[in-house]
């Protein structure tokens, strides 16, 4: 396992569409244990493949109840919105008022391909979007009501 710098803001790769997973190898076990140890390093609660360099739809968080990994992960349903300061590891030193849905419910692949199903709320729900966005080429900034430097 290895601790990746994470790609900031600027850099192209943040930009582009990640590409779907085809095939869970030994590859992409090995990419989400770098994705693991570069969040925690960083004492992120999210990261998403392309901001360690990988264009691929894959995902861990930890929003302190456990690591979830996310494979080709898609938001299938979601209710209500909710306005929260945000953050992100590839744009330093700024916060932004982003509105998320409350709740989602997301599907996607486990480590094993295993089709799993999670339902999230608040906190989590956010860490849902925020990471899925980053998959799209979208980062929080984009889409932030309000955003604060250096807080
Ligand atoms: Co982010």
């Amino acid at each position: 396992m290895a601790v990746f710098q994470v790609v900031r803001l600027g850099e192209e790769i943040l930009r582009e569409k990640a590409l779907e997973v085809k095939k869970i190898n030994s590859n992409i076990h090995k990419l989400l244990d770098n994705m693991a140890e570069t969040m925690y390093a960083a004492q992120g609660v999210g990261l998403a493949a392309p901001q360690i360099g990988v264009p691929k739809r894959v995902v861990v968080l930890d929003a302190g109840d456990g690591l979830l990994e996310l494979i080709n992960p898609v938001i299938i349903e979601k209710s209500g919105k909710t306005v929260d300061r945000e953050g992100c590891l590839s744009v330093p030193n700024v916060t932004g008022d982003v509105e998320r849905a409350q709740k989602v419910v997301v599907q996607a692949l486990n480590r094993k391909g295993e089709l799993m199903e999670y339902e999230a709320e608040d906190l989590l729900a956010r860490i849902f979007q925020h990471e899925i966005d980053h998959l799209d080429g979208i980062l929080f900034v984009d889409i932030a009501k309000k955003i604060y430097r250096n807080e």
